[in-house]
């Protein structure tokens, strides 16, 4: 009994304690940041070397407690990002979704974010985000900047479609540095089949594609879709990070996960390291245990072992399916 009683207690305060990050935020919130993308950009005028990192992430969808409380642990971990003193941590870029809804309540979240975040912070727009209001508390929606041997585009495709004209200029000026990194908040490719986001028969989409082929960009960054996913067209890679706070909805073993994108740049070498970051615990149980049980319970059902009792086996007889693929049958 005393035995039980002690774990119920250890339980509610680990609880608790999970929840602190969040109350402390509320009741001593920090000052707005007075940073936009422009005296961000500034800060890296003097940075010299030829290796460095920065830190991708998106969609923290900030002004919904629960979205806060993750991105402030993904915050945490990011301002650890340099501990070992190795390399440095240039900026980190937003590919956009700062905000929950563009209401002027969720700016004042993501700026109180973005005042927690030790590095400069360089954001794209959203489809979420307010144009008027994005200007007002991020600045720039399209532009281009340069830090070391590396040139990064900013986009705004937050309605889809971007001005490819635009782009490709600065894809020209792009080919005078090493490395070109373009970010958008929308990706021009389906990160994921399952969802409505369907943009790979967008003529935009593939024109996109291609001229990012043309001019051999080396990452590009988006958001949109709230998992981690690494594609490749034309031998360019693609990240769709979406995992910045937003409460995700699908099934971590996809790739929905709560995380942001380390990428080093040594030299010539371009790599990246996702780092996934566990919810608070507290919205781990009242949330994500319960996301990654419905998805367990929707392929049970779909199993046949109990609810599909009438399906029967009709292959391996299909032409081009091997003995271990069979065509289900169900009354
Ligand atoms: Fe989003």
């Amino acid at each position: 009994m005393k035995i039980k009683k002690i774990l119920i207690l250890t339980i509610a305060a680990i609880l608790i304690y999970s929840f602190l990050p969040l109350f402390y935020f509320w009741v001593t919130p920090p000052a707005l940041s007075n940073d936009n993308n422009r005296t961000s950009i500034e800060k890296l005028k003097n940075n010299n070397g030829d290796y460095f990192s920065f830190i991708v992430f998106g969609d923290s969808h900030n002004g919904l407690f629960t979205n806060d409380a993750s991105t402030l642990k993904e915050i945490w971990h990011m301002n650890r990002e340099d501990r070992f003193r190795k390399v440095p941590i240039d900026f980190v870029l937003s590919v956009g979704d700062v905000t929950l809804d563009g209401s002027e309540h969720d700016f004042k979240a993501w700026k109180k974010m973005q005042a927690l975040i030790k590095y400069p912070v360089i954001a794209a727009i959203g489809n979420h985000d307010d144009r008027k209001l994005f200007e007002e508390y991020c600045g720039d929606r399209q532009f281009a900047f340069s830090d070391r041997n590396s040139y990064f585009i900013v986009v705004d495709n937050a309605d889809g479609e971007p001005e490819l004209a635009w782009l490709e200029e600065r894809l020209k000026e792009g080919q005078k540095y090493e490395h070109t990194f373009v970010i958008m908040h929308k990706p021009p490719c389906d990160p994921y089949q399952q969802e409505w986001y369907n943009i790979d028969n967008a003529p935009w989409a593939y024109q996109l594609r291609k001229l990012l082929a043309k001019y051999r960009v080396d990452m590009v960054f988006a958001g949109h879709k709230h998992m981690f996913k690494h594609q490749r067209f034309d031998g360019i890679d693609y990240i769709t990070t979406g995992g910045g706070g937003m409460l995700i909805e699908i099934p971590e073993s996809d790739g929905g996960y709560l995380h942001y994108i380390r990428v080093m740049v040594n030299h010539d070498y371009v790599t990246y390291e996702v780092r996934k970051i566990s919810p608070p615990l507290w919205l781990h149980i009242t949330y994500y245990l319960g996301k990654e049980a419905l998805f367990w319970l929707r392929n049970w059902y779909g199993s046949g072992y109990i609810f599909g009792r009438n399906s029967k086996v009709i292959g391996p007889k299909v032409q081009g399916l091997n003995d271990k693929e069979y065509w289900f049958e169900t009354k």
